[in-house]
């Protein structure tokens, strides 16, 4: 097939490539109408029609190859492996279910999911979708302050976690950092449920705390039906940062996600029913709730949970893992390729990865170097996507299942089907010709799948993301972009506050309000600064109140320890700069606004720009001689 008419198509006759789109997946009744835009930018998908994502990535394959393998969790922490068959998964998830609605949980609650890679995550999820429950998951290196923001905002009515996640051979305390999140939000859940996995001591509270494996040996028959829900009911609310301190919840459908992934599934993954999906991502990201759940099983693929890192107990583990269970389709990020990049070359070559037929990398720009030598030692092609946490799959690559077009280095590709990409002038908002760059924007309506609006707060939607331009309602991705001639995108990074730690995203607001709550600190900028490894790392510039404590080596060491010790504890050792530099002044215009960019391009060595605005030149060189400072040492 050509991509070009196939694109065209999906651009110029929405309703009728969405509508073959939809029976990719099971419908209990058909939509009535397959687009409702009529209160842009809120387009409605599959209206009127009934459906369920549990029971299209669950249900609907035990019929077929029920005993074929679903879900694979293998822990390198625990040492633990144990692969669940379609009929299995079911009546795992159909156990959760029951001890969820035993707890209260019904259609439209929310329950929030802080929990590390195993499987009783997975359950967790499909359980909240088999009965229509909203699930919120946290990445599980968010700590105390972060996870209690986002449950006064879902307000869930159940909270599942586990006694602990493992980190390095390191237990990281999820129940003792739930109990202080609670502490501190003000809408308390009315009960949590706990996993134990004996790696951390728990503290009961009386009433409220429930145990897993005795509610779950209470419901081993329970049979939980699947809920038919409308299209358009929201599925799951998932955190992401922003400009402002405060999360935004992206909210999702079910009929436009199901379809849009099933889509994916097939046109960019590839992925056929009895083949293995590997994604390295974490249930906490976006890429986890895409494409280590929800997406493969829809494909009726077995899809594989990892809980350790990529290099213990050796560089090999993950090839190890693809060499066993044959995976034929692997989605990474580029730091962790160049994390592997660093260790010989033997880990890679020692397994059977004839299996293998594509790598996706996604989350964070690809550079050349990491895409050429993973190219080269992997002999299968690397595929660049770009999208984010609000689009849900992927918004630039290459559909290597509709036609194998090239792939072209730096870039992850050309516009996918449904999204109408379009690169805007940031002043006079007018559109970019060929390798001019602009603001990556994409016209309403966005295609299934993408977010339906920001959890109970449309407005937000509407300003955050659809009013960046005068007089044109357009969606922001606030990343630059540049595109050549032939349509292929080269991403140039954020245009907002956002900074991107290993893949991880990040705001920098965040992290300043962070830093702030330390009681010696009277101001603070936090900026991205590249960083071969992780492609970006946050450093912060901090102006304290008693400069004495600072005045010293030895006391600039113990207040950056206080301080990251401050961002650990509240927000998640995820969020932790790599260094806190202390400064008399920090650079501002003379309207009092931070030149957060101006700070970026001195730490990276580049000409900090236009400085007609600032208040005092010699705030920069102050920068300067903080970062000069530990150059010397
Ligand atoms: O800046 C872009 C960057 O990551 C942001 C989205 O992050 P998140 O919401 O966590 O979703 C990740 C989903 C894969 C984007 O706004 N980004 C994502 N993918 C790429 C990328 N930058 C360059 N190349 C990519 N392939």
């Amino acid at each position: 097939m050509n991509y070009a008419d196939f694109y065209r198509r999906s651009i110029d006759t929405p309703e009728q490539f969405w509508q073959d789109e939809a029976a990719l997946i099971d419908w209990n009744v058909p939509c009535t109408k397959v687009l409702d835009y009529s209160h842009p930018p809120f387009a409605k998908w599959f209206v009127g029609g009934q459906t369920n994502l549990c029971h299209n990535a669950v249900d609907r394959w035990c019929a077929a190859q029920g005993e074929r393998a679903a879900l694979i969790a293998i822990s390198t922490e625990t040492n633990t492996e144990r692969s669940y068959s379609f009929n299995e998964l079911r009546t795992e998830v159909e156990r959760c279910a029951a001890m969820m609605q035993s707890l209260g949980v019904g259609r439209g609650d929310r329950v929030l999911i802080y929990m590390p890679m195993i499987a009783e995550a997975a359950f967790t999820m499909l359980a909240c979708a088999r009965i229509g429950a909203i699930h919120s998951v946290v990445f599980g290196g968010f700590a105390a302050n972060s996870l209690a923001s986002r449950i006064d905002d879902a307000k869930p009515a159940l909270i599942v976690s586990a006694d602990a996640g493992s980190r390095n051979g390191k237990a990281i305390p999820y129940k003792y950092l739930l109990d202080e999140a609670i502490t501190l939000s003000t809408a308390k859940p009315a009960k949590v449920l706990l996993v134990n996995r004996n790696l951390a001591p728990m503290e009961v509270v009386a009433g409220r705390d429930e145990d897993w494996a005795s509610l779950r040996a209470a419901n081993m028959d329970a049979h939980v039906p699947v809920t038919w829900l409308e299209s358009n009911d929201p599925s799951y609310i998932l955190y992401t940062s922003g400009t402002t301190g405060k999360p935004k919840g992206v909210q999702r459908d079910v009929g436009g996600y199901a379809v849009a992934l099933a889509s994916s599934m097939k046109y960019n993954f590839c992925g056929n029913a009895g083949e293995t999906f590997f994604a390295t991502s974490d249930i906490g990201w976006v890429v986890g709730h895409s494409y280590i759940v929800y997406g493969p099983l829809i494909a009726g693929m077995a899809t594989i949970m990892y809980e350790g890192l990529p290099i213990c107990p050796d560089a090999g583990i993950w090839w190890s893992i693809v060499e066993k269970y044959k995976v034929t389709r692997m989605f990474s990020a580029p730091t962790a390729i160049r994390v592997l990049r660093k260790q010989p070359p033997e880990f890679m070559r020692k397994y059977d990865l004839s299996s293998l037929r594509a790598l996706y990398l996604a989350g964070e720009p690809l550079d050349e170097t990491t895409s050429k030598w993973i190219s080269e030692e992997l002999g299968v092609p690397i595929i660049d996507n770009y999208w984010q946490t609000e689009t849900g799959w992927p918004i630039l690559s290459i559909a290597k299942g509709v036609e194998d077009l090239p792939t072209r280095l730096g870039s992850p590709g050309v516009a996918m089907y449904g999204y109408k990409v379009k690169l805007l002038n940031e002043s006079t908002g007018e559109e970019c010709g060929a390798n001019e760059k602009g603001v990556v924007v994409i016209d309403g309506p966005l295609p299934p799948g993408c977010m339906q609006t920001v959890y109970g707060d449309d407005q937000r939607f509407v300003d955050t993301y659809w009013s960046t331009f005068d007089g044109q309602q357009v969606y922001s991705t606030f990343d630059w972009g540049v595109r050549d001639a032939d349509g292929y995108y080269f991403i140039l990074g954020r245009t907002d506050d956002v900074i991107n730690v290993a893949g991880h995203r990040l705001g920098t607001r965040e992290i300043e309000e962070s830093i702030s709550s330390h009681a010696n600190v009277s101001e603070v900028a936090v900026v991205g600064v590249e960083d071969k490894l992780k492609g970006q790392v946050a450093v912060a510039f901090v102006i304290v109140k008693d400069a004495t404590r600072t005045a010293d080596d030895a006391g600039r060491a113990a207040q950056e320890r206080e301080i990251l010790g401050v961002v650990d504890h509240q927000l998640g050792a995820v969020a932790r700069p790599s260094r806190v530099y202390f400064v008399p002044q920090l650079p501002k215009t003379r309207s009092g606004k931070l030149l957060r960019r101006s700070i970026q391009a001195i730490c990276e060595g580049r000409n900090p720009g236009d400085l007609t605005a600032i208040e005092d030149p010699a705030s920069l060189q102050q920068i300067q001689h903080a970062l000069h400072g530990d150059a010397k040492k």
